[in-house]
């Protein structure tokens, strides 16, 4: 038995959470997760929110770190036979429907998404019965079951094109489930869409009043904003986009200061791309705040490394991501979509929406 295994009993490492390393621990932990990774031919896919530690063993371990359409292809074309999804859980179901035949793991199965929370599929079914004329987009943030519905569905990064191409067509919508990217993407091609209302805990909690003297403060500032936020905070962006697509914008905007309205975990890679900018969190708190998040998403805070050795060395009902056979077949379609409409539109995706 090695080290790391001495220095925890059974119930310590199979009830572990993400508290502080020492060192020597994150080292052993490290080099520990490497082994399992190379032992089950498995790869680490990670999102840009999770813990800049967790991005960091990521990409030294030959996985990725990505947003949520990006860690979608990935695991699609990964030679890996097992994928250890750190993200939230609608990703790691995302992983399974695309690859049903590899085994995905999660480190915690609770890991959810208030998006995906909002938008329980018996009410989603209504509300699709009740407009049976509407073609059903739904965001990438949804259960496998809402999926199955769904005739489309769609990543942030792709939202604008995918709508304009729809309502190119004369097709109205059905938009589920955050409100706040449906408004946005309402705005800005004029289709016509009846949207869910749902909502980003963490997107919601930036403030406009709050931004808005924070800009004051720094004139020299540019401002990144996620559409998940609320339209009075999108107003003030210089670029709005997708986590790819904010990280691209951190790099090439001229201005050294950029305020960033996003989960902070995004900071990592923008350091990596551009260290000489200054990059500030946007303001959650002023008037009206109750910061439950403070810009930071507590479902993905459930990735650490702690939590990757868990998963991966215990495997089984506590970290197996497994979608309903049926289920499977039918999310496929709308998310193999996704994946043409997306790849058709390759050389655009990064585009930045000022
Ligand atoms: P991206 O698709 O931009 O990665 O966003 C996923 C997400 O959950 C944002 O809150
Ligand atoms: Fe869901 Fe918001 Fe967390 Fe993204 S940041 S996973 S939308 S709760």
């Amino acid at each position: 038995m090695n080290e790391l295994m001495n220095n925890f009993s059974a119930t310590d490492v199979f009830s572990v959470k993400n508290e502080p390393l020492t060192e020597k621990e994150e080292i052993n932990l490290r080099s520990e997760i490497e082994h399992l990774l190379s032992a089950n031919n498995a790869v680490i896919i990670a999102h840009y929110y999770t813990d800049p530690k967790v991005q960091a063993l990521a990409e030294a371990t030959g996985g990725c770190v990505a947003d949520s359409l990006e860690m979608a292809r990935f695991g699609k074309k990964h030679p890996a036979t097992t994928l250890l999804v750190a993200g939230v859980r609608f990703m790691g179901e995302t992983a399974k429907i695309l690859s049903p035949e590899k085994t995905v793991l999660m480190p915690s199965l609770h890991a959810e998404c208030s998006l995906d929370l909002g938008c329980p599929k018996e009410e989603f079914n209504v509300f699709c019965d009740a407009h049976p004329e509407r073609t059903v987009v739904v965001y990438a943030n949804t259960s496998a079951a809402v999926k199955a519905r769904a005739d489309w569905v769609v990543t942030s990064s792709i939202a604008v094109e995918l709508i304009d191409y729809l309502d190119s067509l004369g097709k109205k919508i059905i938009w589920a489930p955050d409100q706040h990217l449906g408004n946005y993407v309402q705005k800005r091609t004029g289709a016509n869409m009846l949207c869910w209302k749902g909502s980003c805990i963490v997107h919601n909690e930036f403030k406009a009043k709050a931004l808005f003297r924070m800009k004051k403060l720094y004139p020299d500032a540019a401002v990144l904003v996620h559409p998940e936020s609320p339209q009075e905070v999108i107003d003030l962006a210089d670029v709005v986009g997708s986590t790819s697509q904010l990280i691209q914008a951190a790099k090439i905007i001229k201005q050294q200061r950029i305020i960033v309205a996003t989960d902070r975990g995004i900071f990592y890679k923008m350091t990596q791309l551009c260290p000489e900018k200054i990059l500030m969190e946007a303001p959650t708190a002023g008037e009206g705040a109750s910061c439950r998040s403070c810009a930071q998403c507590p479902w993905m805070r459930m990735n650490g490394l702690k939590t990757i050795f868990t998963g991966l060395y215990q495997g089984g009902k506590e970290h197996e991501i497994l979608v309903d056979k049926e289920l499977c077949r039918q999310a496929l379609v709308p998310l193999n979509r996704m994946l043409s409409f997306a790849s058709n539109l390759n050389i655009e995706r990064n585009k930045i929406h000022t």
